[in-house]
């Protein structure tokens, strides 16, 4: 498909979700294009540039191009930019100097997870830019959360409908406490910090509904007791993680860009040899109050 107005191309994976976008320079993208790359994002959730080379000063041009960018949540924690002259810019990367870590998430498998649920306002998106692959492994794996909705049996829908859950903000998606974090209450799910959000959202921009299930441990399905809403999350993570129908995986390659919608995406990583290298730079857009 050709976007009108542009040049770029829109290649689709052909899975549940994720598309290529080809011909588009990033760094001299004009205003037709930056609307046929969202059109194209919202449509197929995930998308991926490849093959061109920028720092971080191009990523984050192009980044703003889709809203303003939130701080990395590393520095919103620590209090700690990674780069002072870019506090928005997150460095994921398991290498070490001197046995020490150089970014965060090391090189272990990352859960199921949309970016950042536990803030009232959690973000519309994330882009992350690859500069170093391992091997093998580290896959990024991608899960259409319209589809796991739309595919939902009907009595679990209805013991849902109109539900929130409370969002857990204390641990990261390798299953680490954030910093600044220690010692805050974790073994009562209804008390844990975190925002409470809607189980089933509307996208503000394409109007459909979509299960927003954020992370699996510590959540909490607000009002119910907390046995019973462990057993209705199970029954919804199995059904929305389990079928590979609804998923699309990146396999990495250096310079790859790619960009998620958090309102209608999950995520997770497959782990890596803590031998290999990886090094990616991620950036999130500030999102709204999910409804
Ligand atoms: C993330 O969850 O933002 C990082 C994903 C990855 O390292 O592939």
């Amino acid at each position: 498909m050709s976007a009108t107005l542009s040049k770029l191309d829109v290649v689709p994976s052909g899975a549940a979700l994720g598309a290529d976008i080809v011909n588009l320079d990033i760094g001299s993208a004009g205003d037709e294009d930056i609307a046929a790359v969202r059109a194209a994002w919202l449509e197929h959730l995930v998308l991926r540039i490849r093959g061109q080379k920028f720092g971080d000063a191009e990523h984050l041009a192009f980044a703003r191009r889709f809203g303003p960018l939130d701080i990395a949540p590393n520095t919103r924690f620590s209090g700690e930019a990674w780069k002072p002259e870019y506090p928005e810019m997150s460095r994921i990367s398991n290498i070490k100097i001197d046995g020490k870590a150089t970014g965060s998430l090391g090189n272990s498998e990352l859960v199921w997870h949309t970016d950042m649920s536990y803030l009232e306002e959690p973000p519309t998106g994330s882009l992350l830019h690859a500069y170093e692959v391992p091997e093998a492994g580290g896959d990024t794996k991608f899960l259409n959360m319209y589809d796991a909705l739309e595919a939902l049996p009907a009595e679990l829908r209805t013991v849902i409908e109109g539900r929130q859950i409370k969002h857990d903000q204390t641990h990261n998606s390798s299953g680490a406490l954030r910093k600044g974090l220690e010692g805050v209450e974790i073994n009562d799910v209804t008390k844990i910090p975190g925002a409470v959000h809607p189980i089933i959202r509307t996208h503000p921009e394409t109007g459909r509904k979509a299960l927003y299930l954020g992370r699996r441990a510590r959540s909490y399905l607000v009002g119910l007791p907390v046995g019973e809403s462990e057993e209705v999350l199970d029954a919804l993570w199995d059904h929305a993680t389990g079928n590979p129908a609804f998923q699309w995986a990146q396999q990495w390659q250096p310079d790859d860009l790619i960009m998620w919608d958090n309102r209608c995406v999950m995520h997770c990583r497959d782990g890596f040899d803590p031998n290999g290298r990886r090094l990616m730079h991620r950036t999130v857009i500030l999102g709204d109050r999910p409804y």
